[in-house]
């Protein structure tokens, strides 16, 4: 049959880095050996039994569709939540919930942006950025913040020569994903400067927000300037309570304008999910503080854990995160893809392998990530500790063979 024709938007959307090489990971587990997923950031954390409470509570006899907004008890426990830990003023007009971070940032693609314009990005950067890119016609324009620098911001010479007349936003991740950076307060101020002189948006990505570490306090972007219509915040409960198949997010802002422009779009898909809203709301407003600081201590013991193994292993290349849950490190070998799929298919020390996601999916800058993998800690730290050792010993192996 001669072949129907698809569209180049979604051909040239990547496929996930993280997933690219499950396939490899399946073949594995069907041999019957033992994979540690240092692959994906997928909390292994138990889903709070307030929300599966409430799930089971909703009682209406249909389940009908939500306003488009989110559902109004969501929108204003959130705010609430938001007021109460980062000193805001946020009512339940900021915020429209949507599928996800994920819906989020593609609202914020589809709404600040018109196919061919631009968005000012830090590489690595998180993956799906690009896929929303590619899927909204956005051009995301990346500046290096590597590894050799700390992942520190570049400065203002190395952003300006990507602003054009077509640049809408800045979109920074933090914390970050892939490399585990937090950004303070000054850099967050440096940023909108930019933003400010330049007239665009500041879009700050704050899903691994509460998980930072040693004596960094956690920051909501609109703590710095708590009215500022160009400042727009993208959030998520998916890994902040272990809720990613819940599918909630929420775009928040000060700017009616956004808010506005951004709901033609979301009225198109009619609404979030209505009954995980619900159990949301309730999840939220029931769940003391303490619950997320249990949480934040657990990943800080792994960030150590990992950390500590992977500075054993001779020729890496790390840098210790300061929040989320992941890595960037840097091995000595030029395709670390190539490594990856040998851990998945051709090694195993004592029936066991470790799953990396390597670094190339994340970085915009051709042959940069080559080198690079991301490693997740979200396993329990003996798996994380027995994971980076058989690593180390697939490292030797590929190296000899
Ligand atoms: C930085 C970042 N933003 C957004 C998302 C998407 O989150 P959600 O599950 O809320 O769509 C993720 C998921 O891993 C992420 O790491």
């Amino acid at each position: 049959m001669k072949r129907i024709l698809l569209s180049n938007r979604a051909r040239f959307t990547p496929t996930s880095p993280i997933r690219k090489l499950a396939k490899y990971a399946n073949q594995a587990k069907e041999k019957g050996v033992k994979v540690y997923h240092f692959n994906i950031g997928q909390p292994d954390i138990a889903s709070p039994s307030v929300f599966y409470n409430a799930m089971k509570e909703y009682t209406e006899p249909v389940i009908a569709y939500e306003d488009s907004r989110g559902n109004k008890t969501l929108r204003r426990t959130w705010a609430n939540y938001l007021n109460t830990n980062y000193n805001l003023d946020l009512t339940e007009d900021n915020f429209i919930i949507s599928m996800g971070a994920s819906e989020a940032l593609l609202f914020i693609f589809m709404s600040c942006c018109d196919p061919g314009d631009e968005v000012i990005v830090f590489d690595p950067t998180y993956a799906n950025y690009i896929s929303f890119g590619a899927e909204s016609g956005v051009d995301l324009i990346p500046v290096l913040s590597d590894l050799e620098n700390n992942f520190t911001l570049p400065s203002k010479e190395e952003i300006e020569k990507k602003i054009t007349n077509r640049t809408r936003a800045i979109l920074l991740c933090n914390p970050n994903n892939p490399t585990g950076t937090v950004y303070d307060e000054n850099d967050i101020k440096f940023l909108l400067n930019i933003c400010e002189e330049y007239n665009f948006f500041l879009v700050v990505d704050e899903a691994y927000r509460e998980y930072v570490y040693d004596s960094i306090k956690p920051k909501c972007a609109l703590e710095i300037d708590k009215d500022n219509p160009r400042i727009i915040i993208i959030d998520s409960l998916s890994k902040r309570y272990s809720l990613c198949g819940a599918r909630l997010g929420a775009l928040i802002t000060k700017n009616q304008d956004v808010l506005s422009t951004v709901l033609h779009i979301a009225q198109a898909r009619l609404c979030a999910p209505t009954i995980e809203q619900y159990a949301a709301a309730k999840t939220i407003e029931q769940l003391p503080i303490s619950y997320l600081e249990k949480i934040r201590k657990e990943y800080q013991e792994r960030r150590d854990v990992l950390y500590d193994a992977i500075c054993q292993v001779q020729g890496i290349t790390a840098y210790k995160p300061e929040g989320a849950f992941y890595m960037t490190v840097q091995f000595p070998i030029d395709n670390v893809e190539d490594f990856a799929i040998y851990l998945l298919t051709q090694f195993s020390y004592e029936n066991k392998t470790s799953f990396i996601a390597p670094g190339a999916g994340f970085y915009m800058q051709n042959g940069k990530g080559n080198n690079k993998a991301r490693l997740a800690y979200c396993i329990n730290k003996d798996d994380i500790k027995d994971g980076i050792f058989v690593l180390q010993k697939g490292l030797e192996a590929y190296k000899n063979r």
